[in-house]
């Protein structure tokens, strides 16, 4: 089946220079940033610049108008948890691999939807080759999982679960917050409701699926371009501090699960990646850690076209640097549009996890050409027909799989 998505059919606006100030440490680096396409890359076209903002800039206009980033201490949030399990490591796991049965061995994951996995071709392909994690495409975002106040539709999510516990493969959690898939009924709530409900939706989330989704991206996609925040009815609701309150939230709901934040052009500062964002992501999770907040890991996306989103080697660098935090690495959405050189593309960034050293998997972003968000760019490992191309061989060599 072949989704369209709405981002193709709406207006864009290219925000490829973008200025804004943030300061370092409690406050994260003044950074004046100027993002142009120097003559050495390949210039984006809008489409690419599209797929490259993807969901920010389309669906939040404002974006921009975003905040300095402060992580002080708040009321409520602990500044030590105190717990054993915020040293980045994973703990019980309960019976479900959270790290590569063989050390060293990375996953290889891809997106799904429930609907795919009751179909045959789609699930003996999963099976056949080297796939061990799984994601949800979509099915578990906030306004799938409860789309009503209080009213939880666990349909999609429980048998993605379901079908991975009896593979034995990983689960990611992708996402209990974004800036979209955000229900109507949210916009209503007080800062103090709107505070309950996010953690009422994390404690019911997390723990249906305690000891079973081994790591969740708390966070998705909260930062600008420029490292602000993003403008989002969570900040606004909760303040800049909601991050914090959030992780302690959800280790409070799974500890044993590894807690990530997430995000797309922070993969480098290359090739219309932002520095600015990259450097966001890092400072925020320094921060996280200094202040005894758990977080465990970053996810990059990876939605390649063009240079985009830079070399495996600056990716590979990023990775190395976030290491020196003590949190972990994953490529989490990888998809790469249709180039003469795909496999090769592939390869370079499952070389770039392999070599990181704290990077332990490569999810790409669907399995096969016949189901991708960038539909008509056969972005993924298989084609249309379930077979696999070259970029499959690249990918899992360079993984060592
Ligand atoms: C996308 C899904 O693939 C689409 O089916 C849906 O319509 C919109 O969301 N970054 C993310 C993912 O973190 O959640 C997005 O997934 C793709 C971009």
């Amino acid at each position: 089946m072949i989704k369209s998505h709405p981002l193709t059919s709406k207006t864009l606006s290219i925000p490829n220079i973008g200025a804004a100030a943030a300061a370092a440490l409690a406050i994260i680096t003044l950074t004046l940033l100027i993002v142009t396409h120097a003559a050495t890359q390949v210039p984006m076209t809008e489409a690419e610049v599209a797929v490259r903002d993807q969901t920010s800039v389309i669906d939040d206009p404002q974006a921009s108008a975003g905040q300095a980033l402060l992580f002080g201490s708040a009321a409520g949030v602990p500044t030590d948890p105190g717990g054993g399990d915020d040293d980045g490591e994973p703990t019980d796991p309960g019976g479900v691999p959270v790290e590569p049965q063989q050390p060293g061995k990375l996953f290889l994951g891809a997106a799904v939807e429930p609907d795919q996995l009751s179909n045959p071709q789609f699930t003996s392909t999963l099976e056949q080759y080297k796939f061990t994690s799984l994601t949800a495409e979509n099915a578990m975002k906030f306004g799938q999982l409860q789309p009503n106040q209080g009213q939880f539709n666990w349909g999609g999510a429980d048998a993605i679960v379901n079908y991975a516990q009896s593979k034995g493969m990983r689960v990611r959690g992708h996402t209990l917050i974004w800036h979209r898939d955000v229900p109507g009924w949210v916009n209503g709530l007080s800062s103090e409701q709107a505070a309950t409900a996010l953690k009422t939706h994390i404690q019911q989330v997390m723990g249906r699926y305690k000891g079973k989704i081994a790591q969740w991206d708390v966070a998705n996609e909260v930062f600008n371009d420029d490292g602000t925040l993003r403008d989002t009815v969570w900040l606004q609701k909760l303040g800049n501090d909601y991050l914090a309150q959030a992780y302690t939230w959800a280790h409070e709901a799974d500890p044993s699960a590894q807690l990530y934040y997430n995000d797309y052009s922070a993969e480098s500062g290359e090739s219309g990646g932002s520095q600015a964002k990259v450097d966001a992501v890092y400072n925020m999770v320094k921060s996280l850690k200094e202040r005894g907040v758990p977080i465990h890991g970053v996810g990059l996306q990876m939605h390649a076209q063009g240079g985009y989103p830079g070399s495996g080697n600056a990716i590979k660098a990023n990775m190395q640097r976030l290491g020196t935090l003590g949190v972990k690495a994953e490529l989490t959405e990888l998809d790469i549009v249709d180039v003469a050189d795909q496999a090769g593309r592939y390869a370079e960034y499952g070389r770039a996890c392999k070599e990181a050293g704290n990077c332990t998997a490569v999810t790409t972003w669907g399995l096969y050409d016949g189901h991708t968000w960038r539909p008509g760019m056969n972005p993924l490992l298989f084609d249309g027909n379930f077979q696999p191309k070259p970029a499959y061989e690249a990918l899992t060599q360079a993984m060592g799989l």
